[in-house]
């Protein structure tokens, strides 16, 4: 695995103000990458533009970087992170990269805005836009601390068909059985490959909380009903929550096997916040069920599959998830209309679930695995447990990784 880390993060004296910010979380990931064989390539645009230390602080206005004093930067910072982004792209393996928060050249997702008052601005440094044109996986240090495991806040991961085998890691502190799980519908079985109890405990020392089963929109229940386990796992403590699902492949655009969730397709005609700020019991949890779906599976847990499915060598790709209601398989014509609309995996789960976690502020991370191709003849419920079956030790191997990670 390659990880690119801004050193200010892991104790280099190299800020503008002539101090490190050292992140113990992304120390601790730093260490562990290194560790398990990997790559660790600290950077620091600025002083690789040759931008001395102590230097005056800079901030990013549009594509201009500005000293309080209205002088531009510019220049230095481009340079240095061409420099930069020479050294992450050293091999042809595209790293995951942690960069200190907000900076003008290492910020993801906001920057402070350059009127030098504290106020942030939607947007990537100047480094971060370069590695972003390249598909890096970005993440701050703010989401490796969300992303952070601990006994207050355990791994949630909510399994599908053929996928609850992965309890049967867990070292058990208490069970808990889906029938006391506020929410969770009194009079549910669970289909063939499911169990509805719940086991809060360890896997390899990381505290864990797994649902190996779930209820579907397609047995008959609502919205609301088939996100308890998310809300349960929320009311635990969990901030991340980990979803594996089986799909169908879409022909032409995926393969079978395990890949990772970039985005959805919200295609069940349901949605988990319907009526949510009328549900007295949960009105704390969310403050407005207008939730913005910019970005709902996080780059960073994403990154770390990429990473980890290569050193295991499989190959684990990105895709986009359409949810679809079920129980019925996808028509040709269905399949050639999800090919034509982006998505490259169908399933009946899972996309209701996200949004509720992501409605929640919790970390998701999307894992599925493609037990057939949509809309091929013959499949069935059983060829798609007995496919799974066919994977149980990649699957495991690729969550064991990333729990060792977090
Ligand atoms: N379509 C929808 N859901 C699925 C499929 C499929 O082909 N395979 C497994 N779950």
């Amino acid at each position: 695995m390659r990880l690119v880390v801004s050193t200010c993060l892991l104790g280099t004296a190299c800020r503008y103000d002539g101090r490190a910010k050292r992140c113990d979380e992304v120390a601790r990931l730093s260490r562990k990458v290194r560790d398990a064989g990997g790559t660790v390539v600290g950077v620091c645009p600025e002083v690789a533009g040759g931008l001395p230390v102590p230097r005056p602080c800079a901030e990013l206005c549009g594509d201009e970087v500005v000293l309080a004093n209205g002088h531009r930067v510019t220049e230095a910072f481009e340079r240095g992170a061409r420099l930069e982004l020479d050294e992450a792209l050293a091999t042809h393996d595209l790293p995951l990269a942690v960069l200190k928060a907000r900076s003008p050249s290492c910020g993801v997702g906001f920057v402070y805005d350059g009127t030098h008052t504290g106020t942030l601005a939607r947007g990537n440094g100047v480094f971060a836009r370069l590695l972003g044109e390249r598909g890096v996986h970005m993440a701050t240090e703010d989401s490796v601390r969300a992303c952070t495991p601990s006994m207050e806040h355990p791994v949630a991961l909510i399994l599908g068909s053929g996928m609850g085998h992965l309890s049967g890691l867990v070292k058990p502190v208490r069970r808990i059985a889906y029938q006391d799980i506020a929410g969770f519908p009194a009079d549910a079985r669970p289909v063939e490959g499911h169990s509805f109890e719940a086991t809060v405990g360890t896997i390899d020392g990381v505290p864990v909380v797994v649902y190996p089963g779930r209820v579907h929109l397609y047995q008959g229940y609502g919205a609301l009903e088939v996100t308890s386990l998310v809300q349960h796992a929320r009311c635990l403590g969990c901030r991340v929550v980990v979803f594996a699902c089986a799909t169908g492949a879409i022909p032409g655009v995926a393969r079978k096997g395990l890949s990772v969730i970039a985005d959805h397709i919200n295609l069940t005609g349901a949605n988990p916040l319907v009526g949510w700020n009328v549900t007295e019991d949960s009105a704390p949890l969310v403050s407005t069920e207008f939730v913005d779906m910019a970005q709902v599976y996080t780059p960073y847990l994403r990154g770390l599959v990429l990473g980890v499915a290569r050193d295991m060598g499989i190959d684990v790709k990105e895709g986009v998830l359409a949810g679809v209601l079920g129980p019925s398989f996808e028509t040709p014509a269905e399949v050639g209309a999800l090919k034509a609309l982006g998505v490259s995996h169908v399933g009946m789960s899972t996309v209701c679930e996200a949004i509720m976690a992501h409605a929640l502020g919790m970390q998701v991370l999307g894992l599925t695995l493609a037990t057939n191709y949509a809309g091929e003849p013959g499949v069935s419920h059983q060829t798609v447990l007995r496919e799974a079956q066919l994977h149980a030790e990649e699957f495991e191997g690729l969550v064991r990784g990333v729990l060792a990670l977090l």
